[in-house]
């Protein structure tokens, strides 16, 4: 397809823009680095709905789930099978579905050549069972993660956190939802069946070379990484979804690596937005578009018509950066991403909920620490990623504010793992409607600055740390990340452990 890559302008010794210029391809290049599909997907395949994950019950009550990360095959495209990785089966994982107050077990088998972890993203949980750079199982080896699982509703999701690897392992497709029930919070008249009229839609970009393989280079001149010119969705490339009821709701996940999408209809429709990261946002918020960075989940409500086909898009994301930046980052692209066929009966809806929870309220009376977090480069506070170098403590049932500015050219995100957090400001200002609720990862164009309140509770370890980092997989994988641990009153971080080999 012509795409120029970074490998391959390295190759030609033309990397950098005079160098560019001066051959001449400047102007292809950029001309070359937009891409999109709107209005020429033909909507062929039926949309595949990841399986709930099967569990049972042991002997102490735990809800025990089987996982295995695999290499597999994936039928995207005629032509020829793509080779991919996917948790029990080739692509992408099944939904894990637990409830609050429910202790879970999760037996997660490597069968890839090479280590991997699995991480629960959004999941308040103690350190050890995180999944992230300490937890890696090596090939042929087991891992079995337990917890209580205390939070509100949500839409979290998992996927692997090896060390300098994460954006390989997840654009090759191992992802999964968690969903997160907490029974008697949700109120009557949301959608909430499976696959019927709450439908998980993980997003992902992905780049196949001539033998429809996954082509996992960056490309030309990309700041963010890998950018793709293919959307799929639950694994499906050009997908429809036949609906039957008049009320849909799509559990929109960014699992790509680098893309931020911002998603609406192409009538410009407009939907209820009623939850993001960590749960239900205190009201529905109607909107005609939403944007995720990678990571992000957002909860939409929309309404079908019978007979009707909506197609779900993302515009050109607001990505913040120059002219030049915003072309090779993909702040020009735009994508036909879904159909939604209504049928010719629908199942009818009642009425939508207009309280859905509490607004979040961290008690801000004493925090106990306020944090500086810089981004620029790959560097957090000039600092890369150690993972024998823990940057701070937190006092378990303490609240913190965190400040996290980007001072740098290109975009970043900021995730934290183990708390759901509240977004206090936005350069100063009141949170917009879209982080009114609880988060856990928040997007940050260039130059934004965003104060968020965390509280910590429950769980306390001075060895093993929890992360925060950038989702943006490349950034990450160079560094982009640091640890923090959540001990007791006066307790002082102990040294990190090496990536525990074992189980
Ligand atoms: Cu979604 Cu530290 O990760
Ligand atoms: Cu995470
Ligand atoms: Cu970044």
């Amino acid at each position: 397809m012509g795409r120029l890559t970074r490998r391959a302008l390295l190759a030609c010794g033309l990397i950098g823009l005079p160098a560019l210029a001066a051959g001449g391809g400047f102007a292809a290049a950029f001309a070359g680095a937009r891409t999109g599909t709107l209005g020429r997907v033909a909507f062929t395949r039926p949309l595949a709905v990841p399986p709930l994950a099967e569990s049972r019950l042991d002997g102490a009550g735990r809800r025990v789930f089987d996982l295995v990360a695999e290499a597999g095959e994936t039928d995207f495209l005629p032509g020829g099978p793509t080779v991919t990785w996917g948790v029990n089966g080739g692509y992408l994982g099944p939904t894990l579905r637990a409830a609050r107050g429910e202790r879970v077990l999760i037996n997660v088998r490597n069968d890839l050549g090479e280590p991997t972890s699995l991480h629960w993203h959004g999941m308040h949980l103690p350190a050890a069972m995180d999944g992230g750079p300490h937890q890696e199982i090596p090939p042929g080896r087991s891992w079995a993660p337990a917890w209580t699982v205390d939070q509100r509703a949500a839409t979290l999701w998992y996927h692997p956190h090896p060390h300098g690897r994460t954006a390989r392992h997840v654009y090759r497709g191992l992802a999964g939802l968690f969903i997160v029930d907490d029974p008697g919070s949700e109120p009557e008249g949301l959608p909430h069946r499976y696959g019927v009229d709450d439908i998980p839609v993980i997003v992902q970009d992905k780049n196949f070379d001539r033998n429809n393989q996954l082509d996992e280079d960056s490309p030309a001149l990309s700041d963010v990484g890998v950018l793709g010119e293919t959307i799929v969705v639950n694994g499906t490339v050009a997908p429809y979804l036949r609906v039957t009821t008049e009320r849909v709701r799509l559990r929109l996940l960014n699992a790509s690596n680098a893309r931020v999408y911002r998603f609406g209809f192409a009538d410009d429709r407009p939907f209820r937005l009623i939850a993001t990261d960590g749960g239900l946002l205190p009201a529905p918020h109607e909107t005609t578009r939403i944007q995720l960075s990678p990571g992000e989940r957002a909860e939409i409500v929309v309404e079908a018509v019978p007979g009707e086909r909506a197609v779900l898009r993302s515009y050109p994301p607001r990505i913040g950066t120059n002219f030049w930046d915003e072309r090779f980052s993909g702040g020009d692209d735009a994508f036909d991403v879904l159909e939604l066929r209504g049928g010719s009966d629908l199942e009818p809806a009642g009425v939508l909920p207009a309280v859905l929870a509490p607004a979040p309220a961290v008690d801000l009376a004493e925090p106990a620490a306020e944090r500086a977090f810089q981004l620029t480069g790959r560097e957090i506070n000039g600092k890369l990623m150690d993972m024998g170098r823990i940057d701070f403590a937190s006092a378990v049932d303490t609240t913190e504010v965190w400040e996290v500015v980007n001072i740098d050219g290109t975009y970043h995100n900021f995730h934290v793992h183990d708390v759901q957090f509240q977004v206090l400001s936005v350069d100063g200002q009141k949170p917009p409607p879209e982080l009114s609720g609880w988060k856990d990862t928040v997007f940050l164009p260039p130059y934004r600055k965003v104060r968020i309140a965390l509280h910590f509770t429950d769980h306390t370890d001075p060895d093993t740390p929890y992360m925060y980092h950038c989702h943006v997989l490349y950034h990450e994988d160079q560094g982009m990340m640091g640890q923090f641990t959540v001990v007791e009153p006066g307790q002082e971080p102990g040294p990190a452990e090496m990536p525990a080999h074992g189980a």
